[in-house]
């Protein structure tokens, strides 16, 4: 397992912006990749983190909402994932993202949905997910077809966010 470098929006947002690609089969190389993704994940530290973050373009999602704390570490991953049915009913949460480091901001999303994906070894699950694990999911498959939590917000806010992103690149280069 390697730790991978994160792209972030201030030098990657056209890497960022590529919508990825279906999975053909769920082998060894792939699985080599879920294991860097959740290492990465982890060391950022952060709950959750899609291929593309890595440069990968494919449809790949890793998360644990526990973040990996040795008791309760309860890595998943996502192949191929699709959101099958979305509630009426929103749910506001305040997101952040790996690959726009520093910025926080609510953002309003389907409250619960029903997925579908393949597991690590590549079976195929189905699977209701509410309340952070909702958000999640959302903002990671969001990732996939090149859409950024900040796309969500006005384009002021969204603007002034990788403007923020791109002057704290900056200060720690
Ligand atoms: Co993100």
């Amino acid at each position: 397992m390697t730790i991978r470098r994160i792209l972030t929006v201030d030098a990657d947002m056209a890497v960022l912006k590529q919508k990825s690609l279906p999975v053909p089969v769920v082998d060894n190389a792939l699985r080599a990749l879920m294991d860097d993704m959740l290492q990465t994940m982890y060391d950022a530290p952060g709950i959750g983190l899609a291929a593309i973050q890595l440069g990968e373009p494919v449809r790949v999602i890793v998360m644990d909402l526990e973040k990996g704390e040795e008791a309760t570490a309860a890595p998943r991953y996502f192949v191929n994932p699709e959101i099958l049915w979305a509630s009426d009913e929103l749910f506001v949460y305040e997101e952040g993202c790996l690959s726009v480091p520093e910025i926080f901001d609510e953002v309003e999303r389907p409250a619960r949905v029903r997925l579908r994906y393949l597991d690590y070894h590549g079976k195929k699950q189905e699977e209701d997910a509410e309340g952070l694990f909702a958000v999640c999911i959302q903002h990671e498959i969001d990732h996939l077809d090149g859409v950024l939590f900040i796309d969500h917000l006005s384009r002021l806010k969204r603007n002034r966010a990788v403007a923020k992103v791109k002057k704290l690149a900056k200060t720690d280069a």
